[in-house]
């Protein structure tokens, strides 16, 4: 039987997830290529590091990108080391050598997408991505075959394991955010920068990634409006109980009268949605379209063994293409040039909010308030006041209707302003 040889840019945790799953599955996979699979090297910093998976004899460790693409027997080079420069020249570099490529790496997608896509077609070679986005969760494939043929009117999701595992530690253990956040490390979930994670820049990676797939346009990385939660609080998850909510950190993308609307939000869900009830690293995204209607996907979105099998579903599906002589259709628009998206202002969105506003417990407050919100043309929905009387700051918390973005933030801009606001109002979106 032939034997496919990877080289492996990088050997942590997906790496080892890879190398895990190609050894347990072997015969599986063997069986359904009619090929082998093996590792021929992985590229790594550290050469003496100890490894969760043990290579085995035939396999090297090294630490030159150039042995891999170099490598006449290397057939496929696998990107999982995650970064930017040190990826990009090794997937031009291999480009070059007429190797495909598989990557994980969304930063690099939403970053230098353009350029890797226009480099793969000419060198008639393959780039594919399915774990760049939501882990084990095959959406690329889903929107590149299997919903082919739809208009995507709107897909919402949470795409990132290490901030929904947090917002669910907070919320069914009252652990606290730093504690939560360590564990996502230990277990495997988080970037090698943990910021991208939990100020929602991975969630917005995924959704340009996502959204190229979906609409065939280009959403620029810097257009994407986009709120972490460092801002949300163990407060903000109790008023939201309260109210009926959970707080995911949520990508949105919706086509509105042709132009696309898009963003990062920890948002406020009604806890009877199965969004709502999307725990621990998994991930969940749910996505309209004219013809198949809702659908929703659901799954573990980080992790060594789930991401290593959207890997290893990219390996196969190359392999299989390899064997029939063509290269595949990367971007799933036949190569076609992306185009930038027409864009929908953020300022003209339209959504519900939670306000939470800090302010002295004192007659006039709440009337200056929805004054203000009057002025604006925000329309309240429910509010609530906590407190003890002489307390520096109470919470007051307002639920509106849909309110535009503009309106909302210059009614926040102008009572964060007035002398009994204590810190500045907190805003989440309702969905
Ligand atoms: P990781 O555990 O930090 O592993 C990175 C590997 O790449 C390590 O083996 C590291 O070498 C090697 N490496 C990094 N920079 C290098 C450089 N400049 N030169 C040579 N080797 C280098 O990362 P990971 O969690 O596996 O993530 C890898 C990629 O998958 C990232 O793009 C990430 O965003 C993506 N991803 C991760 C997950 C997940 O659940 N972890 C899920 C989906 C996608 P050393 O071992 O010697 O340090
Ligand atoms: N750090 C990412 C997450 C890995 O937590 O979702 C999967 O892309």
């Amino acid at each position: 039987m032939d034997v496919i040889k990877l080289g492996l840019g990088g050997f942590g945790t997906v790496g080892s997830g890879l190398a895990k799953i190609l050894d347990m599955n072997a015969d599986r996979i063997a069986k359904r290529l009619d090929r082998k699979i093996e590792i021929k090297s992985a590229l790594v910093r550290d050469l003496n590091k100890k490894r969760a998976f043990d290579l085995g004899p035939n396999a090297t460790l090294t630490d030159n990108p150039d042995e891999l693409v170099n490598d006449p027997e290397v057939d496929i080079i696998v990107e999982l080391m995650g970064g930017l420069d040190t990826a990009r020249d090794l997937i031009l570099k291999a480009f070059a050598a007429g190797k495909h490529v598989v990557t994980a790496n969304k930063h690099l997608l939403a970053e230098h997408g353009l350029e890797l896509f226009q480099a793969a077609r000419e060198n008639n070679v393959g780039l594919m991505f399915e774990a760049s986005c939501a882990g084990g969760i095959p959406i690329v494939q889903t929107l590149k075959e299997s919903l082919a043929g739809d208009k995507v009117n709107n897909m919402l999701g949470i795409m990132n394991g290490t901030a929904n595992y947090i917002l669910s530690e907070m919320t069914t253990k009252g652990m606290d955010f730093n504690t939560a956040l360590a564990d996502a490390q230990d277990l495997g979930y988080a970037e090698a920068d943990p910021t991208f994670d939990i100020e929602g820049f991975d969630t917005a990676h995924k959704l340009c990634v996502l959204i190229r797939m979906a609409y065939g346009v280009d959403y620029p990385l810097e257009d994407i409006p986009v709120q972490g939660i460092t801002g949300v609080t163990p407060m903000d998850i109790q008023f939201a109980r309260e109210f009926g909510y959970r707080i995911k950190l949520l990508a949105h993308v919706m086509d509105v009268d042709g132009q696309l609307e898009a963003g990062v939000h920890p948002a406020l869900v009604p806890y009877t949605y199965l969004i709502a009830r999307v725990g621990g690293n998994y991930n969940a995204i749910r996505l309209t379209g004219n013809a198949v209607g809702p659908v929703m996907l659901h799954g573990q979105g980080a992790g060594d063994l789930p991401t290593g099998s959207a890997v290893l579903a990219d390996i196969m599906h190359l392999i299989r293409h390899m064997k029939q002589g063509v290269t595949p259709d990367n971007t799933g628009f036949d190569g076609l040039a992306i185009e930038k998206a027409k864009i929908l202002p953020p300022e003209e969105s339209e959504s519900k909010y939670y306000f939470r506003f800090t302010v002295a417990d004192r007659t006039g407050v709440m009337a200056a308030i929805t004054k203000s919100m009057a002025t604006h043309g925000v329309s309240i929905a429910q509010a609530v006041q906590k407190g003890e009387a002489g307390a520096e700051g109470v919470p007051l918390v307002i639920i509106t209707h849909e309110t535009r973005a503009k309106d909302a933030n210059a009614m926040i801009e102008e009572v964060d302003a007035m002398d009994f606001t204590v810190e500045p109002c907190v805003k989440f979106r309702i969905l």
